[in-house]
């Protein structure tokens, strides 16, 4: 009885709501350590990441969360990861079509929303890297985003006095060392936490008919029957690489080919979850469109055709998604009720504010 008071009262007082203690499994010096659980909505696929391999805690997670938002991270100090994965935007960089980091370069490619990420089997709209552990590298090498050396990274943590990196990777590990991964194993706890799920969609999906409209659910029916092979599942990806015709005559980026080298592959890229769309503009693996009308004016009536075109957008001449304009306009009022306003504005996914980015 009084343990469980001390459960509830702890929770209430950090206002997490889905963590709970393990006194069972207590480590030497952190034993009070408070585990998280991420969230599995019963109508969502399967989970692809292994919490067994890296199980969330508080203090894990608000070390993720410090990591996210310090500039530290990269060469002069100026780029965090949440410079370009923006909370408001569903944590992609808002008002960018390609994200722009370390000296104000410009990257190659539109930042994805950060969401979801432990149902997600690959990473990048090339699907270049297959573990999220494993992720941190590609932006914090990359010469065109933060620019630095893992091992600086390290070297600099170590040597943190504000905020005391030592003493946060203790409370996470139960010691002061810090190590690549610990230091990746924490990122991932404050990504594997980013669940959306509190959508007017989910309330539907959880019984409240009304909490769409009419018009909206006629736009869900259109989106099904044309959309959904490949936003597919209620996280809106089948999280396959395809050609859904957009024009390359202006990129020279050729998507999953890079990885794979096979020319079935040309011009592919990892179909996105639509959740939070109306939060991540602009929009495609260049940021290409701005506003979901002109994508659906690309499906309709600009789809390139081309040797790995979709199948799908085959089957119609010219070849595309046909669509009305009453269609496309409810099928937009239809992704409006993805948008999850708890989440891009949920404090415990903010910047703690004694990062150097901003
Ligand atoms: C300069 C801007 C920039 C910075 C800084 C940055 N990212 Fe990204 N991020 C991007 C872009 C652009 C992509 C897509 C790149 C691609 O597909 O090649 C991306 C992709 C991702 C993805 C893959 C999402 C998916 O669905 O495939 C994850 C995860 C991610 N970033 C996490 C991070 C983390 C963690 C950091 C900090 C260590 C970080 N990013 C720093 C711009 C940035
Ligand atoms: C053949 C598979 C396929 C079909 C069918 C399809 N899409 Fe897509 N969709 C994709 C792929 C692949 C991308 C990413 C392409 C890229 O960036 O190069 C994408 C991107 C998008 C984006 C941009 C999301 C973002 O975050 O940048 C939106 C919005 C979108 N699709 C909506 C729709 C709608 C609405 C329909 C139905 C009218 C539809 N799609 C049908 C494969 C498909």
């Amino acid at each position: 009885m009084k343990k469980s008071y001390i459960v509830i009262l702890s929770a209430a007082l950090f206002g997490w709501a889905s963590c709970h203690r393990t006194p069972d499994t207590p480590t030497p010096t952190t034993p009070t350590v408070e585990t998280l659980e991420v969230p599995q909505p019963s109508y969502f696929p399967a989970m692809v990441y292994d919490l067994k391999s890296n199980p969330l805690t508080t203090d894990g997670f608000q070390l993720g969360r410090s990591l996210f938002y310090d500039g530290i991270l990269s060469r002069n100090g100026t780029i965090a990861c949440g410079t370009c994965h923006q909370q408001a935007a569903a944590f992609t960089h808002h008002g960018h079509d390609l994200s722009h980091g370390i000296d104000d370069k410009i990257g190659m490619r539109n930042a994805p929303a950060i969401q979801n990420m432990a149902w997600e089997k690959d990473f990048l709209w090339d699907g270049g890297v297959h573990q999220l552990d494993l992720f941190p590298m590609a932006p914090i090498e990359n010469p065109v985003e933060m620019d630095e050396k893992l091992s600086n990274v390290l070297q600099k943590l170590r040597d943190s006095k504000n905020p005391n990196y030592p003493e946060l990777f203790k409370k996470a590990f139960g010691t002061t060392e810090i190590n690549t991964e610990r230091f990746t194993k924490a990122l991932s706890q404050f990504m594997l936490f980013l669940v959306s799920n509190n959508s007017r969609y989910d309330l539907y999906l959880k019984g409240s008919t009304n909490a769409i409209t009419a018009t909206e659910k006629e736009g869900l029916a259109v989106f099904k029957q044309k959309c959904a092979t490949c936003h597919a599942s209620e996280l809106f990806t089948d999280h396959s690489f395809r050609n859904n015709g957009l024009d390359m005559a202006r990129s020279t980026d050729q998507g999953r080919f890079r990885i794979t080298q096979n020319p079935d592959d040309l011009y592919k890229f990892k179909v996105p979850s639509l959740r939070n769309v109306s939060y991540t503009s602009p929009y495609m693996h260049d940021g290409r469109f701005t506003t979901l009308e002109q994508v659906l004016d690309h499906y309709a009536k600009n789809a390139k055709q081309s040797a790995t075109l979709d199948p799908i957008l085959q089957q119609a001449t010219p070849a595309g998604i046909p669509l009305t304009d009453d269609e496309k306009l409810k099928i937009i009022a239809f992704l409006k009720t993805l948008s999850d306003d708890s989440f891009v504005k949920d404090w415990r996914f903010s910047d703690p504010g004694f990062g150097k980015s901003f």
